[in-house]
């Protein structure tokens, strides 16, 4: 079997466009732009780079956007002040704190400090509690983005065993709350589970975000499953690179490798989950393109409900 690939770009763009649509209705209608103010400390460079689409999408889609970069030596009190006074802006809709933060930070207490009704990104204990509850809320834009994926597929969910591997607040557990409340039967897969390709072999969605280059393999993944992977991680080892890519793959790696020091891989090994899964969502070019689609999402539907429509 070769899995069929479940590409992002499209499924973004479709968002993308349904998003820019709201917001010309919201305009037209109600007289609203929304705005977007994504926080960035100090010089991480895949925060600088992620930072950067999303004010260049915010842009396209016709949201105002605001990029406020502080120092990496902010202070707590410092950044808790930005919160606080972008809480109390009527023309922000939507506040992004972009993690990692520096260790002096205590990053919670910045997330908590944010207004549940601004907070975009989902991670706020209130919009936590929501969604857990089913109630109307913002919801963690990767999980969403791999809701989005897996309906406009046609893959069905409701009924079926979702295996997801990784417990972290910004997917694993999320990511379950959302499968639960679209009726999947969900397991949640972590660091301490006993024999783990038992449990994961039962899937018919698995979904990887452990943070492990290639660690998901053939013994993991049941015959015919829907694997989504959300890892990203770089991958700088060219023997371990022919590990997980098909020749003709592996050219295009060993050039980015050769190029930019690294190439980008998930958290499954590509070239045996092709083998194995009946739909696969490859890295980079799946999961990872929602995410700023689902941001839109978030900043409109931010913006309507901080204002009851
Ligand atoms: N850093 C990596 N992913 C994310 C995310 O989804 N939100 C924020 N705020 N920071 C991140």
């Amino acid at each position: 079997m070769t899995a069929r690939i479940l590409g992002g770009k499209i499924i973004a763009d479709s968002i993308k466009s349904e998003v820019a649509e709201d917001i010309k209705s919201l305009a037209a209608l109600h007289g609203i732009k929304p705005g977007l103010t994504v926080v960035r400390v100090g010089e991480d460079p895949a925060s600088s780079v992620y930072v950067g689409n999303k004010v260049k999408t915010s842009a396209e889609l016709g949201i105002n956007s605001e990029h406020v970069h502080l120092d990496a030596d902010v202070s707590q009190s410092e950044l808790l002040a930005t919160v606080d006074g972008l809480n109390a802006r009527d023309d922000v809709d939507g506040i992004l704190v972009q993690l990692p933060l520096p260790p002096q930070i205590d990053a919670s207490a910045v997330l908590e400090r944010i207004d549940p009704q601004k907070d975009v990104d989902g991670f706020h204990p209130v919009n936590v509690g929501r969604l857990s509850l089913g109630e109307r809320s913002l919801v963690p834009c990767t999980p969403a983005g791999v809701i989005e994926i897996l309906k406009r597929s046609d893959i069905a969910i409701a009924g079926k065993h979702a295996v997801i591997v990784g417990r972290s607040n910004i997917v694993g557990k999320p990511m379950a709350m959302l499968l639960l409340n679209e009726n999947a039967t969900v397991t949640i897969c972590h660091s301490r589970t006993a024999d783990l390709p038992s449990i994961t072999k039962q899937a018919d969605i698995l979904v990887a975000a452990i943070g492990r280059a290639g660690f998901i393999r053939a013994e993991h993944i049941g015959e015919g499953a829907t694997v989504v992977d959300v890892g990203i991680n770089n991958v700088s080892d060219t023997d371990f690179a022919a590990e997980l890519f098909a020749p003709e793959e592996m050219e295009k790696r060993l050039k980015a490798i050769e190029n930019r020091g690294f190439t980008l891989v998930g958290d499954v090994n590509p070239k045996e989950a092709m083998e194995r899964a009946a739909n696969f969502t490859p890295v980079p070019g799946g999961v990872g393109l929602l995410t700023v689609a689902m941001l839109m999402k978030n900043t409109v539907e931010a913006a309507n409900m901080r204002r009851n429509l």
